[in-house]
């Protein structure tokens, strides 16, 4: 794992973009894996801005995003499509039919992860998966104890995730219990990973990540195993390494 150390989010946010451009201008095709949460706000707007300026193109990006809740429609404000709509999407040049979500209202939740799994195949998997990290060491929506062989599914959400996310919604009750997140296994193929965490309530898991043992009760300690893993770290976030 390649650690990269910045002083703030704003200096992780521009690190991570600069980064993910070089790369894009380098592949004919780029497979994208996106992320929804705080922490890649600030890059989203960063490419936002350097897409206006001709800095980077989208036209043949497709992306994959990790996650949505279960229950939600694509509508729904608090909806993972609803988020990268207002933070990327819709602000940038990239083709409509070639951004994915997976969706959580789907009536057949089980068929619609094999249909996204099946998705991510055709396009060869993902080239750059872009990661945050949950507290507890969740990636995606993959929940401590998830098998390491998992791909595409529905996970029940922990109490302690969804009390982390419940500052979006109008109160607990509505913090959807289930989500489908892409497997471990399948981030675990995109070809190469970029895993932001900024602050100190990330430091611990951030700890854990880079020095604790691979195991299923701490899902992120995987990607110690990845050949092509880069961390874009601020100090707050690397406190406890
Ligand atoms: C969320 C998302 C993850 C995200 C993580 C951290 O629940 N499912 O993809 O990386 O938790 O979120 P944040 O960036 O808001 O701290």
């Amino acid at each position: 794992m390649e650690i990269v150390k910045v002083k703030n989010y704003e200096e992780m946010s521009e690190k991570a973009s600069t980064l993910m451009i070089e790369k894009l201008n380098n592949l004919e095709k780029p497979v994208l894996g996106l992320a929804t949460g705080s922490t890649p706000e600030g890059l989203y707007e960063i490419l936002i801005d350097k897409n206006k300026r001709n800095e980077v193109t989208f036209e043949n990006v497709t992306s994959f995003n990790l996650d949505e809740y279960a229950g939600l429609k694509n509508t729904d404000p608090n909806s993972y499509h609803h988020y990268m709509n207002e933070k990327l999407f819709k602000h940038i040049d990239i083709p409509k039919g070639n951004t994915h979500v997976p969706n959580g209202s789907a009536s057949d939740l089980e068929k619609e992860c094999q249909d996204y799994e099946a998705l991510i195949r055709d396009k060869n998997h993902v080239d750059i998966q872009l990661l945050g990290i949950g507290g507890n060491g969740h990636i995606g929506f993959n929940e401590p104890g998830t098998p390491f062989t998992s791909r595409t599914q529905v996970i029940n959400l922990d109490e302690s995730t969804r009390q982390a996310n419940a500052r979006f919604f109008p109160s607990m009750e509505e913090v959807p219990t289930q989500a489908i997140t892409m497997g471990i296994e399948t981030i675990m193929e995109s070809k190469e990973i970029i895993l932001l965490a900024s602050g100190e309530n990330k430091a611990e898991a951030v700890e854990s990540l880079i020095n604790g043992e691979v195991t299923e009760d701490f899902p992120a300690s995987i990607l110690q195993k990845h050949a092509h893993v880069t961390i874009i770290a601020d100090e707050a976030a690397l406190s406890k390494v």
